[in-house]
């Protein structure tokens, strides 16, 4: 990171602890650290930590004479001088506060101000209590930042300092780090290429208020459509009902059913150079969906009749073009080699991802995934990473076909 400037900015929560650790990490791989603190972050971290850890001073004020800056040209105008020299401005963490003052194009501090002045990529990782982050108007000033071009980092999910659990956990070093070497050092390796990615669940109704459908979040698939995105690719993303915000420069597709899936994917598959079927849609539907809601009256049993739906990846492998790349996952409770591989060759794909979804930190509706590669040559067991790491080394085994 020699020759970046890259500017920490400080909410006034406490995760903000964990920031030390990052100011520390960045400074000793080469880049020059400014540390900008709230005035509410400096009563949960002294800005003196920040100071000897970067050899910079650290900021909390728009005026320099609280300060204590010596000299230099940023003397008196400290918000223009880091603004103008930033490679990159990070916000972490970011409380919901902070959130709505950005949101809202406020200048009321330096921290905010320096991010009104700037040209620099801002990256804003919001940690807070759950119900806060989950609060209509935390969501609304994220969507606000989103559309103002600014970069957010997803809270991890786990157990809070207020004892909570839930989403809103500031993501550990490596991955806060990993962030931003992606957006100092873009890398571009998918430029050109169109792809279509599958995620999430679908809903197939029995009645007006009833509906089959599995335990997928999406967050795989969410996960491989960013990563896409991030470098260079045309993404579309084919997702059933979830919870997870779609990534920037990503056009989501939203449907319900499988038959709307395959619909929506076969479309959009027809001009895409690659397809990663990473939902999890229902194999069966109801055979008749009631038009009323069904009664349970004095029945002891119930039987719901089913038919088999599309499989919508197999349908476009079936009929790929020369040179398009069709990439499936395997979801499996036992048997999974001899399982994914009987996918891999039935459903004509190029590679299988296969998961063991009984594994702790594996499969659905969890931050990482453990999995296995699989092609025609080879089977690449690789160890338990985050949902984003996972998918940046599928994009890179597909860049190798
Ligand atoms: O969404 P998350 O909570 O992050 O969880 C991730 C995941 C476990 C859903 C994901 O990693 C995964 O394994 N996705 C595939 C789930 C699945 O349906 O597996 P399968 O083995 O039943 O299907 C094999 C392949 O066929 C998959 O690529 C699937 O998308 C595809 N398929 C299945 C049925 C169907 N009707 N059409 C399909 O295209």
């Amino acid at each position: 990171m020699t020759g970046k400037t890259i500017v920490l900015g400080i909410g006034g929560g406490i995760a903000c602890y964990k920031i030390a650790d990052l100011a520390s990490k960045i400074t000793q791989n080469g880049a020059d650290v400014h540390a900008v603190l709230t005035h509410s972050a400096t009563k949960f971290i002294a800005p003196l930590t920040f100071q000897a850890l970067t050899h910079n001073p650290a900021l909390s004020s728009l005026w320099s004479e609280e300060n204590n800056l010596e000299s230099g040209k940023s003397a008196g105008m400290p918000h223009i001088a880091l603004a103008d020299g930033a490679d990159l401005i990070l916000i972490a963490p970011a409380t919901a506060d902070l959130l709505a003052r950005l949101a809202g194009g406020l200048g009321d501090d330096l921290l905010t101000t320096l991010v009104l002045a700037t040209r620099a990529p801002v990256a804003i990782a919001p940690a807070m209590n759950p119900t806060m982050l989950a609060h209509p108007a935390t969501q609304k000033n994220l969507e606000t930042l989103r559309a103002l071009g600014y970069r957010i980092i997803e809270p991890d999910e786990g157990r809070m300092a207020c004892e909570h659990i839930g989403s809103g956990r500031l993501p550990e070093t490596a991955e806060l780090l990993a962030h931003i070497e992606a957006i100092l050092f873009p890398n571009l390796d998918l430029a050109g290429k169109t792809v279509v990615i599958t995620a999430g669940p679908t809903r197939e109704s029995l009645d007006p208020v009833r509906y089959l459908t599995n335990r997928s979040s999406g967050k795989m698939g969410y996960a491989l459509a960013e990563v896409a995105a991030r470098r260079g690719a045309k993404v579309t993303l084919v997702s059933g009902p979830t919870n997870v915000q779609t990534p920037q420069k990503v056009e989501k597709i939203g449907v319900e059913t499988a038959l709307q899936m395959l619909e929506a994917t076969q479309n959009a598959f027809q001009s895409a150079d690659i397809m990663i079927a990473a939902a999890a849609p229902a194999d069966f539907r109801a055979r008749c969906i009631e038009p009323q809601k069904i009664k349970r009256g004095a029945c002891k049993t119930a039987e719901i009749s089913l038919i088999a739906n599309p499989d919508i990846v197999a349908q476009c492998a079936a009929n790929k073009r020369a040179g398009q790349i069709v990439v499936g996952f395997a979801a499996e409770t036992q048997n999974l080699m001899k399982e994914a591989r009987k996918k891999l060759n039935s459903k004509n794909l190029d590679a299988i991802v296969a998961n063991d979804v009984t594994q702790a930190g594996a499969g659905f509706d969890v931050e990482t995934n453990r999995v296995t590669w699989i092609t025609a040559q080879t089977a690449q067991e690789w160890p338990l990473a985050t949902k984003t790491e996972v998918a940046a080394r599928i994009w890179d085994e597909i860049l190798k076909f």
